[in-house]
């Protein structure tokens, strides 16, 4: 479970993420979701570590994410992302790509000579046969499509065998149909291997049905937290519409 107590953020003067809390369950899937400048990226970046918050704490399973630097490198290592625009290296092949998910695994000597185990190569392969590319190990990343790039980048983040798995609009850059592919990807992935994962989306229909909570944030603050289970996406649009984008 990730408890997010009184989280503040700012960037030159700007409130980003105003005294947030909240919680997200285990073993579930959570949506933020709001207009563009709310803080998502931002917040989804202080939960992994990434961005360091100014005031607040955020707890991982009861292990508070710390500025120790091992302690940072173990904490991330539980922590896998998935982004919008896949951040692969593509000229990389798909099986080097999925690879770079098990750097924070090896100690720091071999891995500036990128020596993997055998274990790596067979997780590795485990989760791009899992996202339907094993086929495609050998092939370059930047040679396939959009929705084969995303599930290369899904797969590099199973591969570091996370505990939690946050995605920053990942089909933000995709097609309708791909769109659904990947978050049908996406929920069998979360309930097959048991992990939690939360998204960001636009899109209160894909939030409805992908999550079991929508976390509504706005100008950095939260507005509203619901259970899909027992909302009308009316119920979620009107609260969304009320308040304007920031940009
Ligand atoms: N690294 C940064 N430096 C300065 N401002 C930033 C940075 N990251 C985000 N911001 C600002 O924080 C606000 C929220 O950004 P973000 O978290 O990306 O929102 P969202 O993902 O909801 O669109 C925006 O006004 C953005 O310009
Ligand atoms: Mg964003």
């Amino acid at each position: 479970m990730i408890q997010i107590k009184k989280v503040s953020k700012s960037y030159v003067g700007e409130v980003v993420l105003n005294s947030i809390s909240c919680r997200i369950e285990r073993d579930t899937s959570t949506v933020l979701l709001g207009p563009s400048g709310a803080g998502k990226s931002t917040l989804l970046r202080c939960i992994n570590g990434m961005v360091a918050i100014d005031s607040g704490e955020i707890v991982v399973d009861n292990m508070p994410l710390s500025s120790n630097l091992e302690k940072l490198r173990e904490f991330r290592k539980s922590i896998g992302m998935v982004f919008q625009q896949f951040n692969l290296i593509k000229r990389a092949s798909v099986l080097e790509n999925v690879l770079c998910g098990r750097l924070s695994y090896t100690p720091v000597l071999p891995s500036l000579f990128t020596k993997f185990t055998n274990i790596d190569y067979e997780l590795a392969c485990h989760y791009l046969d899992k996202v339907g590319l094993y086929d495609k190990r050998l092939q370059r990343a930047g040679q396939l499509s959009g929705g084969q790039q995303q599930r290369v980048s899904i797969a590099r983040a199973l591969a570091q065998q996370p505990k939690i798995l946050l995605a920053d609009e990942p089909v933000a850059s995709l097609d309708p149909k791909t769109s659904i592919s990947i978050l049908d990807l996406l929920r069998n992935i979360r309930e097959e291997e048991k992990i939690s994962l939360v998204l960001t989306l636009h899109n209160v229909d894909l939030a409805m049905k992908y999550s079991r909570k929508i976390i509504g944030l706005n100008r950095g603050r939260i507005i509203a937290q619901y259970d899909t289970s027992n909302t009308s996406a009316r119920e979620i649009d009107d609260v969304y519409n009320t308040y304007p984008e920031v940009c």
